[in-house]
This record gives C-alpha cells, sequence and structure tokens, in this order.
C-alpha cells in the first residue's frame, strides 16, 4: 500500500479499511490480514496509557510506538499521528517531529485541522512527507468543545467542514480521516473531494473507514462508542483466559508434565 494506492481505490470506487495499532504484537497479527492502512493514533494516550484524552501524548512517546507497530506491522502501510500542538510551533519544530516519526518506519503523518499550520502542510508536503488530514470531531481540540461531541451539525459548522477539506486537499494531503460528523456531510464531502475520505462515526458514505482495534476488539469493558462495532468480544475472552490459567494453577493443573522440563 502506498499513497498512490489511496487515491487509486478512491478512482477505482474500493473501499479502504484502516485500524489503529500501538504495539508490536497486535501489530504482528494486523500484518497477516488484509486490512489496508495502520494509524499509531495518538489514541494510544487513552487506549494504552488510560489517559481521559489524547493531548498527553508526547513525542517521544508517539516514536517509541511508532517502532513498535512499525517493526511488527511488515509490508503496512503505517500512518503515526503527530501529537497535541506539535505541528503548531512552526514549521521547523513540526518538520523535527515529523522527522522522528518518519526516521522510526512511519509511512505518513496525520495532523488535526488545518486554520492556522497551512504553511506546516505544504511544507511537510514539498518536503516529501506524506501528510493525512483530519477533520470534524478533533480529539485533541476536545476541551474547545466542552467533550467529545458530534461536529458539522449546523449548517455553518458544515460548510466551515467542507470548506477545510478543500484546503486540506489543495494543499497536498492524500487523505483525509472525518470523524463523529453527521453521515450525510461525510458524504458530500467525500463526493467532492479527488482524495479518499477516512471516517470514523460519519457514516458509510466515506471511502474508508478507521476503527481503533480495541473497539472492534470488544477489548473496552466499561465505554462502547455509538459508531463503533465489536466484530468479537475480547474483554471476554481476555478475563475467561485468565481465569482459566488461575484456576488451573491453583488445582495444580498447571503446569502439566509436558509444560516442564526433565
Ligand atoms: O488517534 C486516533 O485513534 C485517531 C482515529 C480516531 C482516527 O485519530
Amino acid at each position: 500500500m502506498s499513497i498512490q494506492n489511496f487515491l487509486h481505490a478512491k478512482s477505482e470506487g474500493r473501499r479502504l479499511s484502516m485500524v489503529t495499532c500501538y504495539d508490536y504484537t497486535f501489530a504482528r497479527l494486523l500484518a497477516k490480514s488484509p486490512v489496508d492502512g495502520i494509524l499509531v493514533g495518538d489514541s494510544a494516550a487513552m487506549v494504552m496509557h488510560g489517559h481521559a484524552s489524547t493531548l498527553s501524548i508526547n513525542v517521544e512517546m508517539m516514536r517509541l510506538h511508532t517502532e513498535a507497530v512499525v517493526h511488527g506491522a511488515a509490508g503496512k502501510f503505517v500512518v503515526a499521528d503527530m501529537p497535541f500542538l506539535s505541528f503548531r510551533k512552526g514549521i521547523a519544530a513540526a518538520l523535527d517531529t515529523a522527522h522522528i516519526l518518519m526516521t522510526a518506519g512511519a509511512h505518513a503523518v496525520k495532523l488535526e485541522g488545518v486554520d492556522g499550520h497551512e504553511d506546516v502542510v505544504q511544507r511537510m508536503v514539498q518536503s516529501g512527507i506524506p501528510v493525512m488530514g483530519h477533520l470534524g470531531m478533533q480529539p485533541q481540540s476536545v476541551h474547545a468543545y466542552g467533550g467529545f461531541r458530534v461536529q458539522g451539525r449546523n449548517g455553518d459548522a458544515a460548510r466551515d467542514i467542507v470548506r477545510q477539506a478543500a484546503a486540506l486537499e489543495k494543499l497536498g494531503t492524500f487523505a483525509i480521516v472525518l470523524e463523529c460528523i453527521p453521515a450525510t456531510l461525510a458524504q458530500e464531502i467525500t463526493a467532492a473531494l479527488r482524495i479518499p475520505t477516512i471516517g470514523i462515526g460519519a457514516g458509510a458514505g466515506c471511502d474508508g473507514q478507521i476503527l481503533v482495534l480495541q473497539d472492534l476488539l470488544g477489548m473496552n469493558v466499561d465505554f462502547q462508542p455509538k459508531f463503533s462495532r465489536q466484530f468479537m468480544k475480547g474483554s471476554c475472552a481476555v478475563v475467561d483466559a485468565v481465569a482459566r490459567y488461575d484456576e488451573a494453577v491453583k488445582n495444580g493443573t498447571f503446569p502439566s508434565t509436558e509444560e516442564s522440563y526433565s
């Protein structure tokens, strides 16, 4: 997979699938799957580190997660998230972050929004760094929204997202994540763009979809976003397996002779 494949998929009407991943073990499993791309999302802050938002992850943490995923995800197209504010401190600082993530093995970087950092997107694209945009609900703006809220529900807000999507395409991004916006708006943006849209909570009219891996595996014990689907009950499977291990240890059936050295 490459950015050219993303563009071809759109022109050929082929839907794209992406998932997040943050570690080597799951990356090795994803390498055996047919998914088109992996995002080392800054959602690692929440999913892997238990923070309340994505704001707490820094460049060094993103570098470590990216490197681990790249080591396991042989042959997969890997996009790494630019952390909170890392692309808002000028071109040089943004290029330093992108340099770290790309030399950790990412094939592209993703950043939220466009207004106020058009120059950064343009310079990264001109420097040969594939850039993925992210519009709609931008988790790094959670405090400005007053919570994780659906965006673009009224006319002005919707028109503003359409405008930003066109701006990102013009600046040379190869795809745009549309998060938590009405399905009709996502469909309108998708129809207006040459580059693919990758939806999460944006309905079926996008060119592709992305989910957080732990959500689709049903690993989340206490929260299930409306837009997500559990393709397995991972949390039950893990809790059950560990309980059976505990029982086997305590009743003396683990380890067996075959599981012991002579
Ligand atoms: O960090 C992340 O997981 C993301 C997805 C929600 C697209 O940006």
